[in-house]
């Protein structure tokens, strides 16, 4: 076959495509710097300010953006407020929160650069601030993830996020179903070192489980009666509750993890020696925990042309101000 110049041109075209435009989801950590300098530094000035209003905020942020990236991707559909989808499901419902925190930042960001900066950027975004306010790792968030239109179903939530019940077997292929593995999900919990959890997660395990240690079940019961006070909360690490640090995995060895899905992480399975090595090693649970949100933080990106980017992260609405509306009458008739 005679391969024409215009052949030529063709496949150089093609090449030099593929050349510039990266493989996989083409985030980057300089996505918004010339369109959005100042972007960063307002989340981080945002999210310092609601966690030094309430410490528990950190922990809200985090797990907040760990259900948006499990369910469909990081793409802020956890954060639209819609009363049938995702926000609903059972590992949600009247337990995510921070979703005020995360508007502020992004009316923050909306202020200097209007509909440049996703709401999910502002939401991976946050997650690392707040982890950095209450003594954590810090870790370079890459960025250009865009928002979607719609919120996930509530079925896939309930199928994709673990559960407090899961055995150690389905916490290992919930998170290899996102592309994380068992070491990735075992230092990703180590985020329980932060945060609290309700009366009805850990009930059934403070009373009659045996695997937990007696005083610490005694203790934990006095706030969470056998029926009733469902949304009674106590810390996950008991020890140092707002503070980053390994005391979470400490806590495993001694019969003192919270919730059931806490303690299959310390039952003579195979994490057992990830968790033995947290113990002597913090840095070790530091860095994997910062490349493990950054994993996290990099599943199913909508990018380039895919979703939006929300002027309000809590509804898909437009914002119609009157300039705005003028010129896109203008546009109609051009
Ligand atoms: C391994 C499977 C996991 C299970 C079964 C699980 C389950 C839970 C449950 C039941 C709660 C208490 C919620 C409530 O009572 O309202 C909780 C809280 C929390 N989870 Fe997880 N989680 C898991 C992994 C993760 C991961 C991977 C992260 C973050 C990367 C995370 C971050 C948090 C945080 C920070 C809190 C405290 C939230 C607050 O105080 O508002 N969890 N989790």
């Amino acid at each position: 076959m005679k391969i024409s110049s215009n052949h030529y041109y063709y496949f150089a075209t093609v090449l030099a495509i593929l050349l510039i435009v990266p493989s996989d989801a083409q985030l980057s950590p300089t996505f918004y710097d010339s369109t959005c300098p100042d972007a960063l530094s307002t989340i981080r000035t945002s999210i310092r300010q609601a966690v030094t209003d309430e410490q528990r905020m950190a922990a809200s942020l985090v797990r907040l953006h760990f259900h948006d990236c499990f369910v469909q991707g990081c793409d802020a559909s956890i954060l639209l407020d819609d009363t049938t989808g995702e926000r609903v499901a059972l590992q949600n419902n009247n337990s995510v929160r921070g979703f005020e925190v995360v508007e502020a930042a992004k009316q923050a960001v909306e202020a200097i650069c209007p509909g440049v900066v996703s709401c999910a950027d502002v939401l991976a975004v946050a997650a690392r601030d707040a982890t950095v306010a209450v003594g954590g790792p810090s870790w370079t968030v890459s960025l250009g993830r865009r928002d979607s239109p719609a919120a996930a179903s509530r079925e896939l939530a309930e199928n994709d996020l673990p559960r407090f019940t899961d055995s150690l077997q389905t916490l290992i292929s919930k998170f290899a179903n996102k592309n994380l593995t068992e070491r990735d999900m075992v230092a990703l919990s180590g985020s329980h070192t932060i945060g609290q959890a309700r009366c009805v997660t850990f009930r059934d395990r403070i009373y009659g489980n045996d695997s937990i240690d007696p005083d610490f079940a005694i203790t934990r019961r006095r706030n969470c009666p056998q029926s009733g006070g469902d949304g009674n909360l106590a810390p996950l690490d008991e020890v140092t509750p707002n503070d980053f640090d390994n005391n979470y995995f400490r806590n495993l060895p001694q019969m003192r993890g919270l919730l059931e899905s806490d303690q299959v992480l310390f039952s003579g399975g195979s994490s057992d020696s990830i968790v033995q090595e947290y113990i002597t090693n913090s840095d070790s649970f530091s860095s994997d925990f910062a490349a493990a949100m950054i994993k996290m933080g990099d599943i199913e990106p909508l990018t380039g042309g895919s979703g939006l980017i929300r002027r309000t992260c809590g509804s898909n609405l437009p914002i119609i101000d009157s300039s705005t509306y003028q010129n896109s009458l203008f546009s109609k008739f051009e």
